[in-house]
């Protein structure tokens, strides 16, 4: 899929204009004087009540004119209310429809519609972010025979200034990159554990690194991580039979010995919680414990994809969390990569294990920041459920930097408290800490241990147990905080 920003007279051809229309019967954006569009036979539609124009509402018409093979028209809701939550909306329900369509070449006018709090960089960002979302598809397994693929192909953020058209533009390119690496992201995350192992996630990135000069790919096994005395990350990999990786995954777009920004995922492709053993009830949703893995790897795909001109590493910690007879077992005590000693005091409690020794380890390649992204804690979905990430850090400036990314991109983290007081319920009678830190504010905990790793960096966490997934009838990956990540990063650059 290709995105692209145009003014109107450059498009050559469209299988399908979308075009908005507010609940008064305006039409947005302001078409007079556009060549080629006719719209004044849409706003008869309004008049005879065929299309109110409530906010999503969505109508497939038949050409008005020989440049358009037909018309898509979106209702954009009340006037004044247009706010960016709901032109997002507009702009998810438009793609929805055309997608459905045999249309392969769109021009999307609802990206020249003026929102508040956006501008013609995001519009055709948000155009090309929720396209690429509505196209994609769950790489299931079902037999029956698959539904034909969109033949959508080249989709035109149009914009009507001409003082908008590079914004625009790197907007486009910018959310094409987004989408390629959600689309990465969500495909790595919505397998299966028996197929998405440690190996498997290895082997994508291996394979990711293939696809550009620019990325270089390190896949380490278990003898390596044992010579790197990763002691905590070896600790919950003991019950299981498949082997974990450590994966790194450079990309270096930026100047040479520019330091980089080190994004470290939690990939724990299924968690059972060990001998600390889960309840049945959603265990299955388990294999989304590498989420955060999934989208560090995601945004390396789009800085990939996007081109841009940053270091970034990706470091994924990688393996299953399972009861056996060689399990790790509540009271265990184990020597993480830094020194420092850990009661293991609930087996559940893992990611931070594997995460702590995958900080230490970033310490070697000189990091400006380290951003760990992780499903880490129930207590996080508890606290923000699924619209918000948490976030954690120990720098103002670097959380002040990721929280505005999130607003810009609509992809929000909330900043949670950490200090002395909540590391102070981690103490152990046995070793330098617990791993866990008792029922009170659980995700602040967990974010209070990883912080016992991170001094002297410039260190931020991401808790993504409620934003990574969503569970029920819609079960699947949102692909979340690939945008978030992306925004930042290119903001760095
Ligand atoms: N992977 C889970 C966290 C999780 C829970 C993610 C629910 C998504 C949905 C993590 O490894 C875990 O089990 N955490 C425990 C920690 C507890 C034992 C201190 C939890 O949250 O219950
Ligand atoms: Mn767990
Ligand atoms: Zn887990």
């Amino acid at each position: 899929m290709e995105f692209y920003a145009s003014l109107p007279a450059s498009i050559r051809r469209t299988d399908c204009a979308i075009i908005g229309m507010f609940d008064d019967g305006t039409i947005a954006p302001d078409l007079k004087g556009v060549s080629g569009l006719d719209a004044s036979n849409l706003t008869a539609l309004h008049k005879t009540g065929d299309f109110g124009g409530r906010l999503g509402e969505t109508l497939l018409l038949p050409p008005p004119s020989v440049k358009q093979l037909r018309v898509l028209l979106v209702g954009l809701g009340a006037p004044k209310a247009l706010t960016r939550r709901h032109f997002r909306r507009v702009l998810k329900e438009a793609a929805q429809v055309v997608s459905k369509t045999s249309a392969k070449e769109v021009a999307c006018y609802l990206s020249a519609i003026a929102v508040t709090d956006t501008s013609a960089y995001y519009r055709a960002r948000y155009t090309a972010e929720l396209f690429s979302a509505a196209l994609y598809k769950i790489p299931d397994l079902k037999t029956a025979k698959k539904p034909k693929p969109s033949s959508l192909s080249r989709i035109a953020c149009v914009v009507l200034d001409s003082s908008d058209l590079k914004e625009a533009e790197r907007g486009a390119r910018a959310g094409a990159a987004v989408g390629v690496g959600q689309s990465f992201s969500k495909d790595l995350a919505n397998l299966p554990a028996n197929v998405c192992t440690p190996t498997y996630l290895g082997t994508a990135a291996q394979k990711l690194a293939r696809s550009s000069t620019k990325l270089h790919a390190q896949v380490l096994g278990p003898v390596q991580i044992k010579r790197l005395k990763m002691g905590s990350f070896l600790s919950v990999t003991r019950g299981s039979e498949e082997p974990p990786r450590l994966i790194v995954l450079e990309y270096r777009g930026g100047p040479r010995g520019q330091a980089p920004i080190v994004l470290v995922g939690k990939g724990v492709t299924f968690d059972t919680g060990g001998i600390s053993l889960k309840d049945p009830g959603a265990m299955d949703e388990m294999k989304f414990d590498m989420s955060g893995a999934a989208t560090v790897l995601g945004t390396i795909a789009a800085l990939a994809d996007a081109k841009a001109s940053i270091n970034v590493t990706a470091v994924v910690v990688a393996c299953e969390n399972m009861p056996s007879g060689r399990a790790t077992k509540p009271g265990d005590i184990v020597t993480s990569m830094s020194g420092q000693t850990i009661e293991v005091l609930n087996t559940d409690a893992e990611g931070r294990l594997i995460l702590c020794d995958a900080i230490t380890y970033s310490r070697r390649l000189k990091p400006s920041v380290i951003i760990d992204v992780a499903t880490l804690t129930g207590a996080c979905v508890v606290a923000l459920g699924s619209h918000n990430s948490g976030l954690f850090a120990n720098d103002d400036d670097l959380a002040n930097a990721l929280l505005d990314a999130g607003k810009r991109t609509a992809d929000t983290a909330w900043r949670l408290p950490l200090s002395e007081d909540y590391a102070d319920q981690l103490r152990s009678n046995f070793a330098d800490m617990a791993n866990i830190g008792g029922r009170e504010a659980g995700a602040i905990t967990a974010a209070a241990f990883l912080a016992k790793f991170a001094t002297g960096l410039r260190w931020a966490h991401l808790d993504i147990a409620g934003s990574g997934y969503v569970s029920g009838a819609a079960k699947s990956s949102t692909g979340r905080p690939v945008s978030l990540l992306v925004d930042y990063c290119l903001s760095q650059a």
